[in-house]
C-alpha cells in the first residue's frame, strides 16, 4: 500500500481517509464470508498433514487494518502443536504471539484485524477443521469446549460483579444443557478443589476481588479446564503472579494437562518457565517464526541470532556477568515492513547475504528449522518464504 507521509512521519487526514475507505471495502468482503449461514461441511474440512498434531498452523497471516496503514501482526507463521505436548512461543512483546493465539480462537478483535490467508488445521471432536475457514456459529461451539484460554491478567478476565462460582457453573452449564443446577455445580466444586482451593464452598460464594492474584489464577484455570479441552492456550498465565506462585501454577498446570490428556500452547517471555514445561520452542520475530524446534535443540544449539540474544540476556546462576547482555535496537514498525531479514539491523552476526531477501526456512534436523543466512550450510526448504 502507498503512502505519503510528511516530514514528521504523520500521514496527512486526506490520506487517512482514503486507507480507511479502502479498509472498509476489505474487511467488509472478509466479514461477509465469516458471518455466512449453513455453509457446507465440506468447505472448512480439511485434514491433517500429521495425524499425530493437533493444530498445525499454515503460513498464517493475520492483519490489521488501521487508518494509518495495514499492521501485519502475524506474517507467515507455520508451526504444529503435536498431540499430548507443550509448545513454547516466545518472542519480544509486539511480535505477534497473542493475535496468533487469538487467531486460532477467531477471537481477533474484528473487523479490524482479520486472517487473511494461510490455514489453522484443528483436529477436534468433529473431524479436522480449517479455524481460518470456520464460520463463527460453528466455532462458538468449539471454544470452551475444545481448545480453551487463560489469560495473563484473572482479574481482567473475570466477571467483578458476579460470584466466582457463577461464573464457573456458567461456562460448564453452557456446554452441558443436560445437567442440573445441583450437578453443574457439584462440579464447579469438584474443579475447585482440582486446581487446590481447599476452601471450595466458600470460595464458591466469594467475588473475585475477594481473592488473591494466585487464587484467581487457580479459578481461571479451572474454569478452562472444567471441559477437559484438547488443547489448553495460556498467554502469560503467570506474569501478573510472584515467582513463588508462578511455579506453583504452572506445576498445576503442567499435571492437569496430563491428567485430561489435553496439549498445551504456551505463550511466555520467560525461557526458563519454557525450558521447564515445554517439549517443543517457537521463537517468533515481527509476525513471523524465526526458530522452532525440541527445547532441547533450539537451547543447545540456538541458530538465529534473535535466539542466541534471548539466551544470552537471560540471568544465569553461579555465573559472575559485568552486565547482562542486551539486544541492541528495537522491533520495527510492523506497518510496511521491508522483504528482508527484520533482524538484520540489530544483527551482530550479519553476513553479506543479509543485505538481499528475507532468508528461506533452512533445516537443521527434522524438527529444528531456522530462517537465518547463517544456517546456509543446511538443507534449504523446498517453500521458501515469500
Ligand atoms: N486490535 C489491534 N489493532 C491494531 N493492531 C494490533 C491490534 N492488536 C494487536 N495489534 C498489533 O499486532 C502486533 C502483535 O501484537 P501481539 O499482541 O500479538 O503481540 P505479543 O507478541 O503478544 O506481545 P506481548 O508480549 O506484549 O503480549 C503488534 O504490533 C500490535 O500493535
Ligand atoms: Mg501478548
Amino acid at each position: 500500500m502507498s503512502k505519503k507521509t510528511n516530514a514528521a512521519g504523520y500521514i496527512s487526514a486526506k490520506e487517512s481517509r482514503r486507507i480507511s475507505k479502502q479498509n472498509r471495502k476489505i474487511t467488509g468482503e472478509l466479514e461477509k464470508r465469516r458471518e455466512r449461514k449453513n455453509v457446507p461441511l465440506a468447505d472448512y474440512t480439511t485434514q491433517m498433514r500429521n495425524p499425530d498434531n493437533i493444530v498445525e498452523f499454515d503460513d498464517l497471516h493475520t492483519y490489521f487494518f488501521t487508518d494509518i496503514g495495514t499492521v501485519k501482526a502475524v506474517d507467515g507463521v507455520s508451526f504444529d502443536i503435536p498431540r499430548g505436548k507443550t509448545v513454547g512461543v516466545v518472542g519480544e512483546s509486539g511480535c505477534g504471539k497473542s493475535v496468533t493465539s487469538l487467531s486460532l480462537m477467531q477471537l481477533v478483535q474484528r473487523p479490524q484485524g482479520q486472517i487473511i490467508s494461510g490455514s489453522i488445521r484443528f483436529s477436534g471432536d468433529g473431524g479436522v477443521l480449517d479455524i481460518a475457514q470456520t464460520p463463527t456459529e460453528v466455532m462458538r461451539k468449539i471454544r470452551g469446549r475444545e481448545i480453551s484460554m487463560i489469560f495473563q491478567e484473572p482479574m481482567t478476565s473475570l466477571n467483578p460483579v458476579f460470584r466466582v462460582g457463577m461464573q464457573v457453573d456458567e461456562v460448564i452449564a453452557l456446554h452441558n444443557r443436560a445437567m442440573s443446577k445441583d450437578q453443574v455445580k457439584q462440579r464447579t466444586i469438584e474443579m475447585l478443589e482440582t486446581v487446590g482451593i481447599a476452601n471450595s464452598n466458600g470460595v464458591y460464594r466469594m467475588y473475585p476481588h475477594e481473592l488473591s492474584g494466585g487464587m484467581r489464577q487457580r479459578v481461571m484455570i479451572a474454569m478452562a479446564l472444567a471441559l477437559s479441552p484438547k488443547l489448553i492456550i495460556a498467554d502469560e498465565p503467570t506474569t501478573a503472579l510472584d515467582v513463588t506462585i508462578q511455579a506453583q501454577i504452572l506445576e498445576l498446570l503442567y499435571s492437569l494437562k496430563e491428567k485430561i490428556n489435553s496439549s498445551i500452547m504456551l505463550i511466555t517471555h520467560d525461557l526458563g518457565v519454557i525450558a521447564e514445561m515445554a517439549d517443543f520452542v517457537v521463537v517468533m520475530y515481527s509476525g513471523r517464526v524465526v526458530e522452532k524446534g525440541t527445547v532441547r535443540e533450539v537451547f543447545k544449539n540456538p541458530s538465529h541470532p534473535y535466539t542466541i540474544g534471548l539466551l544470552n540476556s537471560r540471568p544465569v546462576v553461579n555465573q559472575q556477568v559485568e552486565r547482562l547482555y542486551s539486544i541492541p535496537g528495537k522491533v520495527p514498525n510492523p506497518i510496511n515492513m521491508p522483504n528482508y531479514c527484520y533482524f538484520r539491523d540489530r544483527c551482530e552476526l550479519s553476513l553479506p547475504a543479509c543485505a538481499g531477501l528475507y532468508p528461506p526456512e533452512y533445516r537443521l534436523s527434522d524438527t529444528h528449522v531456522v530462517n537465518c543466512y547463517r544456517c546456509a550450510h543446511a538443507v534449504k526448504e523446498e517453500t521458501p518464504h515469500d
